[in-house]
């Protein structure tokens, strides 16, 4: 669980990060966090965002089982019957994840065999994605809820936002506000939109291509591609042909260019689906495709220009990227996603770095997070100007992201996200 207090559950992409840590000190551990997790997916091949602790009270976390009804809103696209979910999904950090984690102890991994056992799997997720959510008609995936991509009171959601109609204040109530601070949190504007949303989705038996809010996002799918890279690793080490795959990824990356770059603002930008139009608000999703190998150079270039420029500040105002643009309207330096800096976008940033030959920047953003991780108490987001710390203490993937920096490697390979390139083998 990404924290006891305010995420007492498994969730999705938190799993993946954890994994990726926990490598470091119990290889077994982190293969059983991602067996866990699979175990949860839906047959039409989605992995649910939470997997839910049945001995845990439903009051303790909003929205709960018995709001989702995974077992049977979920029957027809093939929720499983005997464990509780969240019928939406996360950023498919997972097959990075497994690959990372078989890296770490390739022996135990092929005894036990771990990767034949994550494989068919990962590669069901993957077709769910790129089947069922290519929502905008151009290869790219498509989220149909913020709480998918995981930055969920980004700026750069407020304008899909704004058409969807709040559930009512009082049809729910929040459990976060018992742990978190207001001021830190989504609203209750952006919580009436939550729910109205996700039990729109249930009410349609979780089926996908009708909802009123469809958004590209560029983390989302810089993370896909990147797991289809490591998808190819793990053909390869299974004796299946990778090359499908790379070569899949490498369309995939020249699609996302294709749809989300925006050259005026030096960085990709989201896609509303519904509108047909780029979201002209800057969030650190729209860096995060710096980690992916076949990145043309001169998009590289110019995102590590923007990343140090005032929009983002990194080196000068800045020690780690923060969420959301500096001089954004919207920015708040303690609001979540709307300006704090994560650990874990800082982390892929940091991989991304050294992938492009940044080794000098990337070792100072590695400083800055360790430093920062350590001086926060494991922090889960933290005010990107003085470093204080927000949020939940004692977080899950702070602590994980920082044992994977933290973890002894040979000179250059940096951190795990550089393994996705071909011929790193580990
Ligand atoms: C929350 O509850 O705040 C989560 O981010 C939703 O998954």
């Amino acid at each position: 669980m990404p924290s006891r207090s305010l995420y007492p559950h498994q969730w999705s992409w938190d799993s993946a990060f954890i994994a990726i840590g926990l490598r470091h000190i119990s290889p077994l551990r982190a293969q059983t966090e991602l067996d866990t997790l699979l175990a949860a997916q839906w047959a039409d091949g989605r992995i649910p965002h939470i997997v839910f602790n049945p001995s845990v009270p439903l009051d303790a976390y909003f929205p709960s089982p018995d709001f989702w009804r995974s077992s049977t809103a979920g029957r027809a696209a093939g929720a499983p019957r005997t464990v509780q979910t969240s019928g939406i999904v996360q950023p498919p950090v997972h097959a990075l994840a497994a690959w990372l984690v078989h890296l770490a102890d390739p022996g135990l991994s092929r005894a036990r065999g771990f990767l034949t056992r994550m494989y068919p799997r990962l590669a069901a997720w993957h077709r769910y994605l790129l089947h069922r959510r290519d929502l905008g008609g151009g290869g790219l995936v498509s989220v149909v809820h913020p709480w998918e991509q995981g930055m969920d009171n980004s700026p750069c959601w407020d304008r899909p936002l704004s058409r969807v109609t709040p559930a009512p204040a009082r049809s729910f109530r929040r459990a976060d506000l018992d742990h978190g601070s207001p001021e830190g949190r989504p609203t209750d504007l952006d919580y009436g939109r939550y729910v109205r949303l996700a039990s729109d989705y249930r009410d349609r038996g979780y089926a996908d291509g009708a909802g009123e809010f469809a958004v590209e996002d560029p983390a989302f799918n810089a993370l896909l591609i990147a797991s289809e890279y490591a998808l190819a690793r793990i053909a390869d080490e299974l004796g299946a042909a990778g090359s499908a795959r790379q070569a899949r990824a490498e369309r995939l990356t020249a699609a996302l260019v294709e749809r989300l770059w925006e050259p005026a603002a030096g960085m990709f930008l989201c896609r509303d689906v519904r509108a047909g139009e780029l979201i002209p608000e800057r969030g650190v999703s729209g860096l995060i495709p710096l980690l992916l190998p076949t990145l043309p150079h001169d998009l590289a270039a110019t995102l590590v220009r923007t990343m140090r420029g005032p929009h983002f500040g990194l080196g000068g105002t800045t020690r780690l990227v923060p969420s959301y643009d500096l001089l954004g309207e919207a920015f708040d330096p303690h609001r979540y996603w709307r300006g704090p800096a994560w650990i874990n976008t800082n982390w892929l940033l940091e991989g991304g770095l050294r992938l492009h030959g940044e080794r000098g920047r990337a070792d100072a953003l590695r400083k800055g997070i360790l430093h920062t991780a350590d001086a926060s108490g494991f922090a889960e987001y933290v005010d990107p100007y003085t470093a204080q710390a927000c949020g939940a203490t004692g977080f899950g993937w702070t602590a994980a992201l920082t044992l994977d920096l933290l973890h002894d490697r040979p000179a250059g390979r940096g951190n795990g996200v550089t393994a996705i390139k071909g011929g790193d083998r580990g």
